[in-house]
């Protein structure tokens, strides 16, 4: 039998975390036969709902989950964690402004980076969720010298797996069928959704969506500005922002980054540029990757049209001026 990994979820007693926790307990990230320790992480002021959340978990009997670890203490939540999924974030509240959001969250991001290089597992996994994803990824990663860069990363999978789903409604196919889609860039309304490299299963073989769907006006407009807003419309539809379809596609990015992309499938991560693309390097920008022995690599030699370098460009120069805007929050 497997030895348990120890996997963190901060910002537990939300709502992410409540569709998440259950998602591990049942294999749904580590895969069916990995046993599992979680530990979750929340403030005072959330410690009872916390505790709620590890009642539920104990009561569901999840036959996968060996510990619970339910604190508000950073270091003892992070102590020995194989994987982090960082949730918990300060959010941004009516008539706050943008600077006052983001120094909340760089002071949090630093103090937990210190927390997890101290004391995480060696190769810890770091995933950030909360928002600004990106930019609170990098403050991890300046803060934790000593994680390697290539260890933490932040999730606009649920960016991917939503383009897959426009264009498989649209298409009246499986989602499970189109595949390579890409989001470059920010979690953001800036991001762009690129299909240009994107193909569908048919009874004929691979077919590009380009080709299938027949309509680049649509492809050009309505498709991109219907996943870059998909999360606006989900909050007025429910009065809150996603969280099963979040947690979901947090699970998906583990899972493909331990376990592995299917051949000739990638996935979108965001990661510590490298200059790929012309992308800066030093931002944490969503790429098109494939994951190998729990390594992820950005898929090179893409094409990039005139329409989609302008677009990489966009949502490069938001990520560069947010993480201006963390740095100044340093100092
Ligand atoms: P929520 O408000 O329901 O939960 C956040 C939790 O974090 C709360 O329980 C809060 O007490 C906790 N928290 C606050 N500061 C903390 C700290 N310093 N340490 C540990 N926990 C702390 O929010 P929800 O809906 O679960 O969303 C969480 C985050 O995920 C938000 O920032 C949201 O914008 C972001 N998000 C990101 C997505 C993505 O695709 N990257 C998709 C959806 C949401």
């Amino acid at each position: 039998a497997k030895e348990p990994l120890r996997v963190l979820v901060t910002g537990a007693a939300g709502q992410i975390g409540y569709a998440l926790v259950p998602m591990i307990a049942r294999g749904v990230m580590l895969g069916p036969d990995q046993p599992v320790i979680l530990h979750m992480l929340d403030i005072a002021p959330a410690a009872e709902a916390l505790n709620g959340v590890k009642m539920e978990l104990v009561d569901a009997a999840f036959p996968l989950l060996k510990g619970v670890v339910a604190t508000t203490d950073a270091v003892e939540a992070c102590t020995g964690v194989n994987v982090a999924v960082m949730v918990g974030g300060f959010p941004r509240k009516e008539g706050m402004e943008r600077k006052d959001v983001m120094s909340k969250n760089v002071s949090i991001y630093k103090s937990q980076a210190s927390a997890l290089e101290k004391h995480a597992a060696a190769n810890c996994k770091v995933l950030v969720v909360a928002n600004p994803a990106n930019t609170n990824a990098l403050i991890l990663k300046e803060f934790a010298p000593s994680i390697p860069e290539k260890n933490i990363t932040c999730l606009t999978r649920l960016d991917h797996n939503r383009a897959l789903g426009q264009i498989s409604e649209r298409l009246n196919v499986q989602v499970s069928d189109v595949k390579n889609v890409i989001i470059w860039g920010n979690h953001s309304s800036t991001q762009y959704p690129d299909v240009n490299h994107a193909t569908v299963k048919t009874s004929a073989g691979e077919k590009p969506v380009r080709q299938l769907v027949a309509n680049d006006e649509w492809l050009n407009g309505e498709f991109i500005t219907t996943v870059q807003q998909r999360g606006a419309a989900i909050i007025k539809a429910r009065k809150l922002s996603s969280a099963l379809s979040a947690a979901s596609s947090a699970c998906d990015h583990i899972r493909d980054w331990v376990l592995g992309t299917p051949e000739g499938t990638w996935v979108s991560m965001g990661v510590y540029s490298d200059g790929s693309y012309n992308v800066p390097a030093g931002l944490i920008y969503s790429f098109p990757v494939t994951c190998k022995n729990g390594e992820w690599s950005i898929v090179q030699g893409l094409p990039i049209d005139e329409f989609s370098r302008k677009k990489l460009d966009l949502t490069a120069q938001e990520l560069s001026e947010e993480k201006a805007l963390a740095y100044s929050c340093l100092s």
